[in-house]
């Protein structure tokens, strides 16, 4: 590495990835052990469910967010948002009632923004 800048170059190239890619955190069980302040009955099993169904589900018009981009109020509003689109769009799955439930329940934990982006 002769050149001083090449450092900055690598270091703002993998920024520029990570900014654009984003993989949504696997939960674990300190995850779980949040979760059950807002669900009582949460399984790890239920919370790796709801990430299957989010990349399932929320890919086919944009990349995934990532979790901390909003509040758990903003996440409960803008799942089933995102359901109607679905709905209304011809060529992409619906987004089914239980389906929506599990992906909320994996982004509101996971989670730990507190002031709206919006
Ligand atoms: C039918 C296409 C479609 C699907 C499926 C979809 N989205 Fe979106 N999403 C959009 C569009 C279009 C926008 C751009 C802003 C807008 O129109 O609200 C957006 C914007 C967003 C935003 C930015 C904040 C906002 O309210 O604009 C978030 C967060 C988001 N989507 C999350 C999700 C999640 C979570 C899912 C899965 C439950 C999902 N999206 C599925 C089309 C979709």
């Amino acid at each position: 590495m002769n050149n001083p800048y090449s450092i900055f170059y690598t270091l703002g190239m993998s920024l520029l990835i990570s900014a654009c890619a984003v993989r949504p955190a696997q939960p674990t069980e300190a995850d779980v052990l949040r979760a059950t302040e807002m669900y009582p009955d949460i399984t790890l099993d239920q919370l790796n469910q709801g990430l299957d169904y989010y990349k399932q589900y929320c890919t086919p018009c944009h990349k995934l967010k990532d979790p901390n981009s909003e509040t758990v109020a903003d996440w409960q509003k803008i799942v089933p948002a995102m359901a109607k689109k679905a709905g209304r769009a011809e060529d992409i799955a619906d987004i089914p009632e239980d389906v929506q439930l599990s992906i909320t329940r994996y982004l509101t934990t996971m989670t730990t923004r507190t002031v709206s982006a919006q």
